[in-house]
């Protein structure tokens, strides 16, 4: 099927870079350690590594406040590194996509350097400044992502500029046509040497009101103050006319691809921005990843992205990433032990769509506590020590003993405890471990054209079970999930089983899909003959 694309067939794996693998003991992992370790993903079985921002960065969020866009942070190599790293994916068939950050700049970055230093300056208007409100406040309401208002005063040139997330990370002006087409170019200079696509960071936020009106303000029934409803500071019509700019650059080189963070949870909304096929190749379903661990809130947000998207859209899994807890904290239960996790593995891996997987959550990993004074991340000393993200980016639990094979000096974050048993080296060699059921399903989805390409059909079952089929020409497949407490019957259709996987480590295929029966928190996924 040549029309197909890669990336649609294939399964992208997000490396956050300071947290994968520590090639020179500094305790932040960098790029020579990813490249060590691209024949344990050829070996896992993924098709593409996305690697969070590896740019020159002051780090006020991490590396989401770019100071150059065209070069690697010393912290994590050289453009050497990164050019050797591409190769060597590639010798392996991995493909490398890159973490562009459209919205904004850090404060550090030289076109905002130049915009701050006169308001005559060439480069003022390549971001959003205007002048204080009559009261001598922010020009308008909004709010900033990482709390406070999204305005900064800055006292030398008399006016406010605006920052949908920290102070540090100016917002550009993309109605700016020079904005633009510099922001193209840094898009270019990494097509150009091989990277293979990008993950956009919210490029919802791009489009903004050109008046800067306030947003209303939502009230409860006794009047309090809810909240804002984002209506203005994001979402503008122009967001779309600015990415179908965008999609031509990718469109000029073969086989690239894009996939957004809009971070929004209405499907239709989130849909919006595949265009008409001349937008985003894919838009995270953030949906997904938020819903509660039960199998009708899964199927229902499965189908309601499936019915937002256009007809030739491609859709997409995620359950993890940088910015939330892990799935595998979010679902635990503790009685259940591995279970909900392997179960959300076989799910992500055979629902239709680009299954996407955080580093880790290969081998179980769960979100580490922090201790107040060990948080860095902004968000949780901002707004609230709960809602930190240091947790989720714990380093990568490669081996038994020191800093869990991570680094030999000190981890800029903590290790989980249980390492010495939740590790790489120790669930490789054990056929009932979560790593050795990653691996299986990724080779069983690869394998099978209907999971990795096929339709899918709903099949109707008890309510604690999702169950579906997924077929393509000649190739069919059927998956049934038992998220509920009880052992049941899902009652799947009579068919001849060829073969399978099933959460349950040891326990045997049926040989009709009629009888399989599920354990609690049990799942299977049945190839057809
Ligand atoms: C995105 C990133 C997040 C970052 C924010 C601001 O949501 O995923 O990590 O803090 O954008 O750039």
């Amino acid at each position: 099927m040549s029309d197909r694309a890669w990336w649609q067939d294939g399964v992208i794996y997000q490396i956050y870079p300071r947290s994968f693998m520590d090639s020179d003991g500094d305790g932040v992992g960098d790029l020579e350690g990813i490249r060590q370790r691209l024949d344990y993903l050829a070996w896992l079985g993924v098709d593409a590594v996305w690697l969070s921002p590896c740019f020159p960065s002051p780090m006020a969020d991490f590396g989401y406040d770019v100071a150059d866009y065209c070069d690697i942070d010393p912290l994590f190599g050289t453009l050497a590194d990164f050019d050797a790293l591409v190769a060597d994916a590639h010798a392996r068939n991995l493909r490398v996509i890159l973490d562009w950050v459209p919205n904004h700049t850090s404060n550090e970055h030289t076109w905002f350097v130049e915009s701050r230093s006169d308001r005559a300056s060439a480069k003022r208007d390549w971001y959003v400044w205007r002048d204080a409100a009559a009261d001598g406040g922010p020009p308008n309401n909004w709010q900033s992502t990482f709390g406070g208002p999204a305005w900064t005063w800055d006292e030398a040139t008399g006016q406010y500029y605006l920052h949908s997330f920290l102070a540090e990370q100016p917002d550009l002006d993309w109605s700016n046509p020079e904005v633009r087409s510099a922001m193209h170019d840094v898009l270019r200079f990494w097509l150009d040497r091989g990277v293979d696509g990008f993950r956009i960071d919210v490029v919802h936020k791009i489009g903004k009101d050109p008046e800067l009106r306030d947003n209303p303000v939502l009230r409860g029934p006794d009047g309090e103050n809810l909240g804002q409803e984002h209506l203005h500071e994001e979402g503008h019509p122009s967001a779309h006319e600015y990415l179908r700019e965008v999609r031509d650059v990718f469109d000029s080189y073969p086989e690239r691809m894009t996939v957004g963070e809009v971070f929004l949870l209405e499907p239709e909304r989130i849909a919006r921005y595949y265009g008409r096929g001349d937008e985003l190749h894919l838009a995270f379903n953030f949906p997904f990843l938020f819903a509660p661990w039960s199998a009708r809130a899964f199927g229902e947000k499965v189908e309601a992205f499936e019915d937002a998207l256009p007809p030739e859209a491609w859709p997409d899994v995620v359950l993890s990433n940088h910015d939330v807890s892990r799935h595998a904290s979010r679902y635990d239960d503790a009685a259940l032990g591995d279970q909900r996790e392997r179960l959300a593995a076989l799910m992500l891996l055979t629902l239709r769509g680009t299954p996407f997987l955080y580093y880790g959550e290969e081998i179980g990993m769960r979100d580490v506590p922090v201790a107040a004074e060990q948080m860095l991340d902004p968000v949780g000393l901002n707004l609230h020590p709960s809602l930190g993200r240091d947790p989720e980016r714990s380093p990568m639990q490669w081996a038994p003993g020191l800093n869990a094979g991570f680094t030999q000096g000190k981890p800029w974050l903590p290790v989980a405890a249980d390492a010495d048993t939740r590790n790489v080296a120790i669930e490789r060699e054990d056929p009932a471990s979560t790593l050795t059921l990653y691996r299986e399903l990724l080779a069983l989805r690869r394998s099978t054209p209907a999971l990795h390409r096929g339709a899918y059909r709903r099949l109707p079952s008890h309510t604690d079970i999702l169950a579906y089929e997924r077929s393509v020409e000649g190739s069919r497949a059927l998956v049934a999930l038992n998220m509920g407490e009880e052992a049941r019957r899902p009652a799947l259709p009579s068919a001849r089983v060829a073969r399978g996987l099933r959460t349950r480590h040891g326990v045997e295929m049926p040989t009709d899909a009629a009888h399989l029966e599920l354990a609690a928190c049990e799942g299977a996924v049945l190839v057809l003959d």
